[in-house]
């Protein structure tokens, strides 16, 4: 299976180093592409600037978006997918946006699009979101969203850190966004919860500039420990609650008492929930940011398109038993 890597950062380089893995060298994976900028020195084979050699390359099974940012990369996944090309994305700020657009281009073109790395870093969230859904109407989903926000509050209460020092440590440590501002001020947590809910509650949210949405910006090492001595642990979170197709949402700096999940919840890991009627309460805890869990989300996507590849060549050479005038461009 052929993969292109749009965008060779953080993400894409992990992507990268986890296909070369020795252990996966038997499930057939390649990088065959990898997209930089045009102004960009090619320091590797596989590197291109040119998007339609990955486009008219007919081997390229999966494309994977990991550049960021809005246009080119709806452009360029809008294009993969009407090229025939399964698409996988870790990029929530498409997403949020353009969910529905993409779903609806993949069922057009018989191909899928996976987004499981967009919310949560490592963490099936999706997935289980997904399955929560096969029984249950989901009417909350709430948590600790964004690994660099909860990186910089618990580096803050456990060392004493400033604010801006402990950002820094975040943007080296690849948790943060190209602009970490997204990170700080709550709009990567409402780019996921609009992802989520638009999933949970059948709904497309599309645009939350409206929607109440607060950062952790002004909170200071003071504020963390005068919270500290009274036994409260500050935390950037996202809720949305939904009743007779009517929602509720916002982004706001919560305290939680010493011993619950949201107060334990350390360095860069995220803690989701959802509510489900028969399920209950369902958490979801992992690394939310970083190169390989992220990495490891897209690639766990790249092996279900393998999957689901090999399903449809199985089904294929059924068929051919019966009806052999089938060609392989009628069906795979
Ligand atoms: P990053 O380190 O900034 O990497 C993005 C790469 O894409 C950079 O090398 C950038 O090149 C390149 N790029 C941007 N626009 C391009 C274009 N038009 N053509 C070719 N290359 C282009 O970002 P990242 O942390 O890997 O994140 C990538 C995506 O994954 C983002 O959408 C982010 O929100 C998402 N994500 C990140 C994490 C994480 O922990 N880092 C976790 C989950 C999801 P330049 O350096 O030249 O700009
Ligand atoms: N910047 C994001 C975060 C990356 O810190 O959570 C994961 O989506």
């Amino acid at each position: 299976m052929k993969i292109a890597i749009l965008g060779f950062g953080t993400v894409g380089k992990g992507v990268y180093e986890i296909v070369k893995k020795a252990n996966m060298q038997t499930q057939n994976l390649s990088v065959s592409h990898i997209l930089i900028r045009k102004n960009k020195i090619r320091t590797m084979p596989e590197m291109t600037d040119d998007m339609s050699e990955i486009l008219t390359d007919k081997d390229v099974d999966v494309v994977v978006e990991v550049m960021g940012g809005i246009e080119p990369a709806h452009e360029y996944i809008l294009a993969a997918l009407n090229h025939g090309k399964n698409v996988i994305t870790a990029n929530k700020a498409v997403v949020a946006i353009y969910l529905k657009e993409f779903t609806e281009a993949a069922e057009r073109n018989h191909v899928k699009f996976y987004f499981e790395a967009s919310v949560g870093g490592g963490i099936p969230w999706i997935q289980g979101l997904e399955k929560a859904l096969r029984i249950d109407n989901v009417n909350s989903i709430s948590g600790i969203f964004n690994g660099t926000s909860n990186f910089i509050l618990d580096q803050m209460s456990k060392k004493g850190q400033p604010f801006v020092e402990v950002l820094k440590e975040a943007q080296k440590l690849g948790y943060a966004e190209a602009d970490p501002s997204a990170d700080i001020d709550g709009y990567d947590i409402a780019n996921k919860l609009c992802i989520s809910a638009d999933i949970a509650y059948d709904i497309d949210i599309k645009n939350h500039q409206k929607l109440p949405i607060f950062g952790i910006r002004n909170i200071t090492c003071e504020d963390v420990k005068y919270f500290q001595k009274r036994g409260l642990a500050v935390k950037l979170i996202g809720r949305s609650h939904q009743k007779d197709n009517k929602f509720d949402y916002v982004v706001e700096p919560a305290l939680f008492l010493d011993q619950t999940l949201e107060a334990n919840t350390p360095d860069n890991y995220n803690l989701i929930s959802l509510n489900g009627e028969t399920i209950g309460k369902l958490d979801f805890f992992g690394q939310g940011a970083g190169m390989l869990p992220t990495a490891n989300a897209i690639v766990q996507d790249i092996l279900d398109v393998k999957e689901r590849k090999s399903h449809l060549k199985r089904d294929f050479d059924k068929r051919m038993e019966y009806c052999p005038d089938l060609t392989k461009g009628d069906y795979l």
